[in-house]
Parts: structure tokens; C-alpha cells; sequence
């Protein structure tokens, strides 16, 4: 069946030359401003998102962006969504997790010894990762759990940091102290690196979800949380046939807690637990 390409919307940014002056003052007054934590990010990261917002706002250089912002209420939100685009941890939404944990996981598990889940729109792999913990955590002899989950992203520079899963511990505080030490190693610059029994569970590969081809079918979960912001309707509702289309017969979707499904497509799905967003293949 032929689907409509359409373009993903992420502005290309050329990123020019700009001197740092007035860089930190700016992060730390957006921290301020967003109440957002960027520290756990390189800075980079957020250079380049902020560029990209100086280039919609015709700001020269970080000084003068700083100046608008102050100036312009309304581009605190377009800066929001510019700086959040990647933003993610482990166990993001614990009662979501918990859940997935103990009551889907057993279930399917004792169906087949093994599970195929996608976290599409993975970022820097905390979600994906949180799955595999879940999984192993659960597990017992005899559940195959190399390659069980397969994480993608548009984003090929997020994906290199989800590879090498070292994370600073900001992003681990929705962890317990065992699972921390159980699936992580300290590095000599104090941050946490995932142990191989976990990072051998996940592979990560590029996809844009906006292509409307599943990266494969016969799932048993799709996750795919947080990744709509900039999406519009049309484009919603086309993500969420590829996620029908990429799950196997009964098998479970898992959205973001800010998310919702159009009533056009709803009849693809029926509600598991709809309070946390997950929902159940319909046919
Ligand atoms: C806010 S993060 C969400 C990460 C994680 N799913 C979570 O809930 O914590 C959104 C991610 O979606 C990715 N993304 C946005 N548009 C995409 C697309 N068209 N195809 C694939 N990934 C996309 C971004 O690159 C970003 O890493």
C-alpha cells in the first residue's frame, strides 16, 4: 500500500559562527525562565538549538537573543519546545513503566520466552533502556533477550549518545539504588554507564517515523511517547496507522501522558489502561 510521504518538520539551521559571549548567562537565565534542567546535556546540544531559534528571530548573536526573549513573552514556549525536542529519562513516568513491568511483560514472556518491543522516537536510549531493565529484571532461564528491542530516532547525533549509554546521574533518578547498581558501571568522571547484559538487549538503527513504513511488524509493544510536538493532525493520525500497522494481532501501544489519539483513527485500538496511555491492537 502507498503511503504519503511527508516531510519531516524540523527547520535545517546552518550553524553559523557566533562568538559564545553571553552563552552561559543566557542558559542559566532559560533554566530560570523554562524550569528545565539542562546541565545533563552537552553544550553543543543546546547551542544548536538555541542557534536555531536566534536564526527564526534574526538575533546576531547569544547577547542580543537574550535581549528578545526578555522582550518577547511568547518566545519562551518556541524555545521550550525548541530545547525539549530530545528530552527524556529513565523511567520516565514511572506508573506507566511499573505497569508495562508487571503485567504485560509476564504475560507475553510466558506466551512466546521472548518479546519484540520498538521504542520509536527513542532519543538518547533512557527509554528504551528502562524496558530492558524491566525485561530483565522480570526474566528466567530460558527468555531469549539479545536484540528483544529495536530503538529509532530521525535524529543520528541523539542516537550515537544512545549507543554509548553513558548518562550523568540527573538521568537516573527515577531509578532505584539496586537498579542502578545492578545495570550500570561508574565512570572515572562520575557518570553511569549501562552494563553490556543491557545494552546487548537494544539495537538502535535511524528511522523517521514520518516515512509512514513501520521499521517491521509483529510487535508485541510499540512505544511511542513524546514524539508528536511537532507533528499536525494529519501527520498524527498517520503515525498512528504505521503503529497499527507495525503491531502484531492484540498487541500494545504505548503513547506520552500528554498525547492523544484522533477519533478518526481511535477504532484501531481499545483501551487497555487509558489513563496511562496504553492501548490495545483492536484487529
Ligand atoms: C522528547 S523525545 C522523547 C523520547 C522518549 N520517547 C521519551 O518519551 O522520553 C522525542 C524524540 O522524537 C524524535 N523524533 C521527532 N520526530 C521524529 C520522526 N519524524 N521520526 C523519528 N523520531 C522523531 C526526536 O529526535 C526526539 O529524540
Amino acid at each position: 500500500m502507498s503511503k504519503k510521504i511527508i516531510p519531516p518538520v524540523f527547520p535545517k539551521i546552518n550553524v553559523p559562527q557566533v562568538s559564545e559571549k553571553g552563552l552561559q548567562e543566557l542558559i542559566l537565565d532559560v533554566q530560570k525562565r523554562l524550569n528545565i534542567q539542562l546541565t545533563s546535556y552537552k553544550q553543543d546540544y543546546i547551542k544548536r538549538r538555541l542557534l536555531s531559534r536566534m536564526n527564526s528571530t534574526r538575533s546576531k548573536n547569544f547577547v542580543e537573543y537574550h535581549q528578545y526573549l526578555r522582550t518577547h513573552p511568547e518566545e519562551e514556549d518556541k524555545l521550550r519546545k525548541a530545547l525539549t525536542i530530545n528530552v527524556t529519562k529513565f523511567l520516565r513516568d514511572p506508573n506507566v513503566f511499573n505497569l508495562v513491568g508487571k503485567e504485560i511483560f509476564p504475560v507475553i514472556i510466558q506466551e512466546k520466552k521472548t518479546i519484540k518491543i520498538w521504542s520509536a522516537g527513542c532519543s538518547s536510549g533512557e527509554e528504551p533502556y528502562t524496558y530492558a531493565i524491566l525485561l530483565y529484571d522480570q526474566s528466567r532461564p530460558g527468555v531469549l533477550l539479545n536484540n528483544v528491542i529495536i530503538a529509532t530516532d530521525i535524529d543520528e547525533v541523539i542516537l550515537n549518545k544512545a549507543k554509548a549509554g553513558i548518562y550523568e546521574k540527573n538521568a537516573l533518578e527515577n531509578l532505584s539504588d539496586t537498579q542502578i547498581s545492578k545495570h550500570f558501571e561508574k565512570t572515572e568522571d562520575g557518570k553511569f554507564k549501562i552494563k553490556d547484559h543491557i545494552k546487548n538487549m537494544v539495537k538502535f538503527q535511524t528511522h523517521d517515523l514520518m516515512t509512514g513504513v513501520p521499521i517491521a511488524r509483529m510487535f508485541d509493544i510499540v512505544s511511542c511517547r513524546n514524539v508528536t510536538i511537532y507533528f499536525n493532525e494529519q501527520q498524527k493520525k498517520d503515525l498512528v496507522k504505521v503503529v497499527h500497522d507495525s503491531l502484531g494481532s492484540n498487541r500494545f501501544y504505548i503513547m506520552g501522558m500528554s498525547e492523544y489519539m484522533s477519533k478518526d483513527v481511535e477504532h484501531l485500538f481499545k483501551p487497555f489502561k487509558p489513563m496511562l496511555k496504553i492501548f490495545q491492537k483492536a484487529s
